[in-house]
């Protein structure tokens, strides 16, 4: 028997997936090395993405190989609207201008996903199933990044609350995808239309990389790093003994400056001898390089302050 379409169809797309997937946007958002702007920036260009796509469902409804992909518990539009309300505030419309890629990707689905049904299907299956898949591990890491609710307040987008069992409707979805009536050149036509989907995904991501980049990137943490080490190693010493409880204080010795993000500064001391990683907290999220310097500053004069030794 031959391999089913929603097989080959996965397996000639992966590799544009782990492209989209790993674009340096998603994975500073994810990780939390950004702010919530730039999740409600990303949720901004969803809206215009999905106004088109549902759109283009609600105009196959009556479709008898198209409507059988749309199901109403999929719509996003008022969770994307609500998640922008939330985010943004009473004026959240304002915020609605298309980076350059999601202008192509919608105006590529008004081109093909109102009169080709199966071009519809391609750009369906490709913001859906991604969102029932990678989407739910995009939730959790941004629920966890910028202190938001997993389900709740700003992230309404990622929870499908009519779907009970999201593994079982994937199946149905590959199912209906196998069952469909296509021949070999139709297939193969979805197949780059997904292909393209995918590059879409991935150049709207890096888009929203250039308006939102890291701003702490390795090449920025060497140069800070560098500084630190070369000229302040006796603050980053008081820093590091400032965090540990007072008899164990003269215990530390040295200490090097070895890596940060936009929340924490981190040294390896040394302890009676023995090398020991400190992570110190910022006292808020950075966002910007010119904050490093005031927020190290102030960790060395509240250092000074604890430990008696007059601050320069
Ligand atoms: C951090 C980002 C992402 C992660 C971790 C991720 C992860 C995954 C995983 C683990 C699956 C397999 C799930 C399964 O077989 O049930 C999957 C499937 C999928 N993802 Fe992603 N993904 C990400 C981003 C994206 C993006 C940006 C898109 C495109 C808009 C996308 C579209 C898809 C699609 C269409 C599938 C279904 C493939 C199939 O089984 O036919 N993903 N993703």
């Amino acid at each position: 028997m031959s391999e089913p379409f929603s097989a080959r169809l996965r397996a000639a797309t992966w590799s544009d997936h782990s492209s989209a997937e790993q674009t340096t946007f998603l994975d500073d958002l994810t990780r939390g090395r950004l702010t919530v702007a730039a999740h409600a920036a990303l949720t901004a260009q969803h809206y215009l993405v999905y106004q088109v796509l549902e759109e283009a469902a609600a105009h196959w409804s009556g479709d008898p190989v198209a409507a059988g992909f749309h199901d109403d518990a999929l719509t996003r539009l008022p969770a994307l609207a609500e998640d922008l309300a939330f985010l943004l505030g009473a004026d959240w419309r304002d915020a609605l201008t298309p980076v350059a890629t999601t202008a192509e990707y919608t105006a590529r689905l008004r081109q093909v996903a109102f009169t080709w049904p199966s071009g519809f299907v391609a750009h369906h299956y490709n913001r859906y199933l991604g969102d029932l898949s990678g989407g739910q591990y995009v939730a959790r890491a941004l629920a966890r990044s910028y202190g938001l609710a997993l389900g709740g307040d700003g992230l309404r987008f990622y929870a499908f609350d009519g779907i009970a069992d999201l593994t079982a409707f994937k199946d149905a979805y590959r199912a209906r995808l196998d069952a469909a009536p296509w021949d070999a050149a139709e297939q193969d036509r979805i197949i780059e239309e997904v292909k393209l989907a995918y590059r879409l995904n991935t150049d709207l991501l890096a888009d929203l990389g250039r308006v939102h980049p890291n701003p702490f990137p390795a090449e920025v943490v060497a140069q800070i790093m560098r500084h630190m080490n070369d000229d302040h190693p006796a603050d980053s010493l008081l820093i590091c003994r400032a965090t540990l409880p007072e008899p164990a204080r003269p215990d530390a010795t040295a200490a090097v400056m070895s890596g940060m993000d936009n929340r924490g500064i981190e040294f390896q001391a040394v302890i009676k001898g023995v090398e020991t990683p400190i992570r110190v907290p910022f006292a808020q999220q950075l966002t910007e390089r010119a904050q490093v310097r005031v927020e190290v500053t102030r960790l060395y004069r509240e250092a000074c302050a604890l430990l008696g030794v007059p601050a320069r």
